[in-house]
């Protein structure tokens, strides 16, 4: 049931959001590439674990190695002024290291897409990392867990460099790495087989000494010339107490300073956060001089948000999925016998616009609003439950996506209207029905339908007409 009102018939709504603003969607290449070993692309970290929990593999993923250009009349379709991608790393250098040679073949891939984006007028901005390691790498060193991180960081970089070197020249938005909170979560669910809580900090700390590297590099090199903006994707979701009971306010607040705060707080603040106290040594500090390289490493703020819980204030109860404990703090979707939203596929997300305006207001107020840095929604979305299981027409006819999306929206030009809050840009998670790390095909994001049993065809979900009324409405001259 339609409960909410469209923001795009909604006069009050219209052109909220400046000229300027960039509104589309992301995507991230092992999600959606395929071409597994096309083109001359070596093999990353997932491709190994992902045959050996005999799941989907990304060796199909969308096909978009091959349907690029379909992807790109898709955005055309939808009225993208944005498109958020990421470079495969085993793709442009197969074996991954600073020393290995370099794919002129994946480079040419990139190439073509970028160029075909801005002919369509759409910005590109290119995610560096979005979790597909070469796995070579973590055979030589084990990469993101490795104690001595030098190597990692010079390879890192030297990855980094290539893309400045041959994008930059038309690319102006770049982000380091896609969620440090995430991807040691995804490492702990048995890519690496007996990962323990110091390898999980471990490999954010490396993260964060790589990140700093790269905007280093970036900024003594390329910025000025090349005239772009670096940043990081953090990812948060929104944790509220579930009564005032004092121990729930105060899971509420550790909750989001450890999956937040760990690598927002030395970014944006040049400090450290106190969360993870209670482990001692076991918790990497970074060194005065790593916070002084940190600090200010962002020029804007890239935040990926999907939903909010409830913290209970009662211990952890262990539920076999590391993913959801990873920050120690007991959390449910449920108060007095009532779902906080409405529940998306496996409870992930769920439907809940007032969490998403504390969250802006929480990153404004604490890491943005004294240097006027902008934020950009770079991931945001829902997967209808049971998508996968319906017909096509209800597929396509998804409405509770419809309903989140305008939700979310409506939020956002809340905030940037009410509250001050300086917000240039929202990318919808995402573009394509694609794999998903753990699930395989499982929970559906996509605002297109990729059907893979025929030719991968793509069918646009009626989200995507919402979603380009809405922007039509919402943002000026558009
Ligand atoms: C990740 C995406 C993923 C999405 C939905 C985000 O955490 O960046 O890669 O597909 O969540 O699960």
């Amino acid at each position: 049931m339609v409960t909410y009102r469209n923001i795009a018939e909604d006069p009050a709504y219209k052109d909220v959001l400046p000229e300027d603003f960039v509104h589309g969607y992301s995507s991230a290449s092992y999600q959606i590439e395929g071409g597994a070993t096309a083109g001359g692309r070596g093999p990353s970290i997932w491709d190994e674990h992902l045959q050996e929990a005999n799941q989907d593999t990304g060796d199909d993923a969308c096909d978009s190695y091959r349907l690029w250009e379909q992807d790109v009349s898709l955005l055309q379709q939808y009225r993208a002024s944005g498109y958020r991608f990421s470079v495969s790393w085993p793709r442009i250098v197969p074996n991954g290291g600073r020393n290995d040679s370099i794919n002129e073949e994946g480079i040419k891939y990139y190439n073509q897409l970028i160029d075909a984006l801005l002919d369509a007028g759409i910005e590109p901005t290119i995610t560096i990392l979005h979790f597909d390691v070469p796995l070579e790498l973590h055979k030589r060193y084990r990469s993101f867990l490795a104690t001595d991180p030098r190597e990692l960081i010079a390879d890192y970089t030297s990855f980094a460099k290539l893309c400045f070197e041959r994008f930059g020249d038309r690319v102006k938005k770049w982000l380091t790495f896609n969620e440090p909170w995430i991807f040691p979560s995804l490492l702990s669910m048995g890519i690496v087989k007996g990962f323990s809580k110091r390898d999980f900090f471990r490999v954010g700390h490396n993260i964060l000494l790589c990140h700093s590297d790269i905007v280093r590099l970036y900024r003594s090199e390329f910025q000025q010339k090349q005239n772009g903006l670096i940043s990081i994707a953090l990812n948060s979701e929104w944790v509220e107490p579930i009564n005032d009971d004092p121990r729930a306010v105060k899971d509420a607040k550790l909750a989001i300073e450890r999956d937040f705060g760990w690598f927002a707080d030395p970014i944006f603040l040049g400090t450290q956060t106190t969360a993870w106290d209670k482990y001692g040594d076991d918790f990497p500090r970074l060194t005065q001089e790593e916070l002084a390289l940190l600090r200010g490493s962002a020029d804007f703020f890239s935040l990926n948000h999907y939903g909010t819980g409830w913290a209970t204030g009662q211990e952890v109860q262990p539920n076999g999925d590391p993913r959801f404990n990873m920050d120690e703090i007991d959390k449910t979707f449920v108060k007095d016998g009532k779902p906080i939203g409405m529940r998306g596929e496996e409870g992930h997300p769920h439907t809940v616009p007032w969490g998403f305006r504390k969250i802006l207001l929480y990153t404004w107020d604490k890491y943005c609003k004294d240097k006027n840095i902008p934020i950009v929604i770079s991931e945001c979305g829902f997967a209808v439950e049971f998508e996968q299981h319906m017909s096509l027409d209800k597929i396509i006819d998804d409405k509770a996506r419809q309903e989140y999306l305008n939700q979310y929206i409506k939020i956002l030009c809340d905030v940037v209207r009410e509250d001050g809050v300086r917000v240039s840009g929202f990318y919808v998670w995402s573009l394509l029905d694609n794999l998903e790390w753990l699930s395989g095909y499982g929970p559906r994001f996509g605002v297109t339908h990729v059907d893979r049993k025929n030719g991968f065809k793509r069918t646009p979900k009626d989200s995507s007409k919402l979603l380009a009324a809405i922007w039509r409405h919402v943002v000026k001259k558009n």
